[in-house]
């Protein structure tokens, strides 16, 4: 698994310090699944995403608007379709427990989509923010 590090960073502070907060519930379930203890940890880890992702792409796309990225519609999108996501497995949570499937699932999309958003889709931002 992918740890934090900086070249991670996208150069837009505040971003950068969010992101860092959705790797390291990225990086505690990761753990608890290595011990064993992925089911307790996965509730934990939706959660907290639902929250925080809802907080972080929110300031992210005010942050766009403001530097005039042009891409802000199709970028909230992608956003969207992630909370989509997490929401989905949340149900499936609900409706079934927390289930090793489960886990793996949301382990999949923090490890593919957050990653290579971060690294594809925001590093955009920070010409615009930083021009
Ligand atoms: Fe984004």
């Amino acid at each position: 698994m992918q740890s934090w590090n900086d070249s991670l960073k996208i150069g837009v502070p505040h971003i950068d310090e969010q992101h860092k907060a959705l790797f390291a519930a990225m990086e505690a379930l990761y753990a608890a699944c290595s011990a064993g203890k992925g089911r307790a940890e996965v509730i934990k880890t939706i959660d907290f995403l639902e929250d925080y992702t809802v907080k972080h792409f929110t300031e992210e796309q005010e942050i766009q608007k403001k530097s005039g990225y042009p891409k802000c519609v199709e970028h909230k999108k992608l956003h969207d379709d992630f909370i989509v996501q997490v929401k989905a497995i949340k149900k499936d949570i609900a409706d079934n427990g927390a289930t090793i499937l489960s886990v793996s699932k949301l382990n999949s999309l923090l490890s593919g989509w957050l990653i290579n958003h971060i690294k594809y889709v925001d590093t955009e931002i920070a010409q615009y923010v930083n021009k």
